[in-house]
């Protein structure tokens, strides 16, 4: 049973594979929260905490005379406003009065089967069937319990109703339990069942309080080109704020962030993550308080946030997916990985190897036609890649990012005969084809806009901030969403496209909408993804075959939400394999491989000018979707034929690196090297990668320790065992190391592999990669 409600103790009891998440609605009505972590058998776990007396702390009216019960001290779910805590608020309101206060008081719950949705928002599911079926709980149904809990299903909800009874605020607070990624989900949804205007100025999507222990934080900040740093520190007695006010999750910060232990390891030690599933600003605020006791509270960012609610009228937060564990952060990684793969992405592409590509944006930048695409081709095909994606560039005037965004119609000066023959003629080379486009943009130098100025975004009287020199289009109408939804769905539906690169290449400002539903700009932000999220939803409903990448000037959209929408995004505008190994690693804490874009390019890098060896390049790429963004007519007749391998290697590792566990080996920049590992679920293969970043003379020799092997199995380099007799699975930088490793056909026991580690030899040159394979062969 995933939930369970004890009448008499009022306590709530939530229960995944290995976690517990208690809760209890106590006598005066408040939700205290319990416990969340490791599962403790049937435990009321009230008694870890103790009410004092806190001398000045304030009580509430209901507690009277008891001075011990104060809301500044209280661990709850979801916390009022204005009346006595003091931390982080979950929810702050206008009332119609103009008074500045919620008081939330328990009223009822329900168990249901399945797990609910979130309308017009992403949210985790329980299977692609069900949610096709509808067959979810709906959160929009605000009759009694659509489907009573029955026992059966392995992702349950509980709804747990709050209401002030002086403003009539009800808040219910939506929890899914899935047992099995050890995930619980939350997200609220927030009615005005009073008789006055209510505004909100804040609606988080969850609060968590974790009245013990030591943590530190750890979060993912970034800048365009460079995103997902890692970042820990020892969490201070104060507030610290990890977001954006960007109106996309952002390049600066990802909307995840993990709290653990401060003694955590990969291997052990307790870790909380918090995921939202949102794509546009959030706010995670984390605070220490007075008495060490840590609150996190996270949802859409409120700094320019209103939202005004009629009576009778309901907004609905995102969600946030919360996972725990005491046995560190590969497994707490792990459990994301799950979660996001099988609960989050969707579609055709889910699980499914995805075509290796090529890339024309930095083989060719603006610069091309029909002639130089076809030539592409020949050599995509002729190195075994299956799809060719044309990037920007294809429409409108667009031969510079200074204009055409917004004129959804092919450039017949540079695809000479229109899109439709060019594609027929790529297929016949047996590639597939993919396009990029950029909806939500408009270039003042564009059709679009001479057409319709006042589909930008800008405030009344001012000129919009221009970025890319382009403007917002005002996607929170819906009139310019069905424009820019018939102008490129024709696109689609008049060729035969395989793929689509969703770009969005700014941050938003001038936030200023005429969508007439507006009843405040406070809206506008949110209305934009709210928008984007009905263009999306619109578009792979219509085209289900077409594979969907993700992408904002690389990661600045690089969060669940969109992965609702497309199982891939492009993960960096760097494309440099040292940085990328430093951009993969922060990805890797919350996000599976499967969703990141990765590609091999140019030598010496665009972005850096660093260069590196093409195998290294092709072993980092391959901890991703895997293609290339490269010019082959410039490369020798011998990188081709690596080319050739590498593809043959992905195709051949694809089961083992998508659908495998991800460990990190290496603690990012501490040492001479970086290492990762990726293991089959039933343990019978592991990959492991390293690249050498610090060449040294005189190293110290590079052991590294394998994870998640069978202690007890025998393995061997795979081109040794009987199963792999020709050595398909090896795929090494050089005839040179090729030797080096084919005189040694030792058998290690998985054990020995983990605990004493294997000793890569010691190579020289820049940037060296080593990527071997072992299976278990007893
Ligand atoms: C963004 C993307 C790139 C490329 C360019 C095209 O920067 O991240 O991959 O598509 O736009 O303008």
């Amino acid at each position: 049973m995933a939930i369970r409600f004890d009448e008499t103790s009022k306590i709530f009891t939530l229960e995944t594979k290995n976690t517990c998440y208690q809760m209890k609605a106590d006598t005066h009505g408040f939700l205290q929260h319990l416990y969340y972590g490791q599962k403790i058998g049937h435990m009321d776990m009230s008694y870890i905490h103790m009410t004092v007396d806190r001398a000045c702390a304030g009580n509430p009216d209901t507690v009277f005379p008891d001075r011990t019960i104060s809301f500044n001290t209280l661990p709850q779910d979801y916390t009022g406003y204005g009346v006595g805590d003091y931390r982080i608020n979950s929810i702050a309101v206008l009332n119609a009065d103009g008074s500045r206060g919620t008081d939330l008081r328990y009223v009822k719950y329900e168990i249901l089967d399945g797990k609910y949705s979130i309308p017009g928002l992403p949210a985790s599911y329980e299977t692609e069937e069900k949610l096709k079926n509808g067959n979810v709980v709906s959160t929009e149904d605000k009759g009694p319990s659509p489907v009573p809990a029955k026992g059966s299903s392995p992702v349950r909800t509980l709804v747990l109703t709050m209401e002030d009874p002086v403003t009539k605020l009800v808040v219910e607070l939506l929890y899914g339990v899935f047992e099995e990624t050890d995930m619980i989900t939350r997200a609220a949804r927030i009615t005005n069942a009073g008789d006055g205007k209510m505004q909100l100025l804040k609606a988080a999507s969850m609060s968590l309080d974790m009245p013990y222990g030591d943590w530190d934080l750890i979060h993912f900040h970034g800048k365009h080109a460079l995103e997902k740093q890692t970042e820990r520190n020892h969490l201070t007695h104060s507030i610290q704020t990890i977001g954006s006010n960007r109106g996309t999750s952002s390049h600066q910060q990802n909307p995840f962030v993990i709290l653990c232990d401060e003694k955590a390891t990969e291997d052990s030690g307790s870790c909380y993550g918090f995921m939202l599933v949102y794509s546009g600003g959030f706010k995670a605020e984390i605070e220490r308080d007075q008495f060490d006791s840590v609150r996190v509270v996270m949802g859409i960012q409120d700094d320019s946030f209103t939202w005004t609610l009629y009576p009778g009228e309901t907004f609905y937060t995102p969600e946030v997916m919360m996972s725990y564990t005491y046995e560190g952060l590969t497994q707490l990684s792990h459990n994301y990985h799950k979660m996001i793969r099988h609960h989050i992405c969707r579609g055709k592409y889910k699980l499914t190897r995805r075509p290796i590509l090529l890339n024309n944006w930095e083989a060719t930048y603006f610069d091309f036609d029909n002639e130089k695409l076809l030539q592409l081709a020949d050599e995509a095909a002729d190195l075994g890649i299956e799809m060719l994606v044309l990037d920007d560039g294809w429409f409108g005037e667009r031969n510079s990012d200074n204009a055409g965004l917004g004129d959804w119609f092919v450039n017949e000066n540079k695809i000479k005969g229109g899109l439709a023959k060019l594609v027929k003629q790529i297929k016949a080379k047996g590639l597939k084809f993919g396009i990029w486009i950029e909806p939500e943009m408009v270039n003042e130098d564009s059709e679009l806009y001479k057409a319709h100025p006042d589909w930008a975004m800008a405030m009344p009287g001012r000129k919009p901030i221009r970025a890319r020199n382009q403007l917002v289009l005002d996607i929170a109408r819906k009139d310019v969403r069905d424009y820019i939804y018939n102008s490129i769905a024709k696109i689609l539906r008049e060729n035969d496209i395989d793929y689509v690169k969703w770009d969005m290449n700014r941050s938003l400002s001038d936030l200023y909408s005429k969508a007439p539903e507006i009843r405040h700009q406070g809206e506008t932000a949110h209305r934009y993804v709210l928008g984007l999220y009905d263009m999306m939803e619109r578009f792979t409903s219509e085209f289900p075959d077409i594979l969907f990448e993700g992408c904002s000037g690389g990661g600045a959209r690089f969060d669940a939400g969109i992965l609702y929408y497309s199982p891939q995004i492009w993960c960096s505008d760097d494309t440099d394999p040292i940085n990328r190994l430093n951009i993969h690693y922060g990805t890797s804490f919350g996000y599976p491989t499967s969703t990141v874009g990765a590609h091999v390019s140019a030598s010496p890098n665009h972005q850096t000018g660093r260069s590196t060896p093409l195998h290294t390049r092709a072993v980092v790429a391959m901890s991703g979707t895997f293609g290339y963004e490269l010019d082959p007519s410039k490369l020798t007749a011998e990188e081709k034929d690596e080319i050739r391998e590498q593809v043959r290697v992905f195709r051949a590792n694809y089961d083992l690196i998508s659908n495998g566990k991800y460990y990190r080996l290496s603690e990012i920049k501490k040492k001479s090297y970086e290492a990762w590992e990726f293991v089959s679920e039933d343990q019978e293969e592991a990959m492991v990668n390293l690249v050498v970043t610090d060449p040294q003379p005189n190293p110290t020799l590079m052991n590294v320790k394998l994870k998640g092997l069978d202690p007890q199995g025998i393995y061997q380099l795979a081109y040794k065992t009987k199963q792999y007799p020709e050595a398909p699975f090896v795929y090494f930088g050089s005839e040179e190391m090729g030797r080096r490793f084919e005189a040694d056909d030792q058998e290690f026991t998985g054990s020995a592999l983990m605990y004493g580690g294997f000793t890569f030899p010691w190579v020289i040159g820049d940037y060296a990669a080593i990527q071997i394979h072992f299976v278990k062969v007893g």
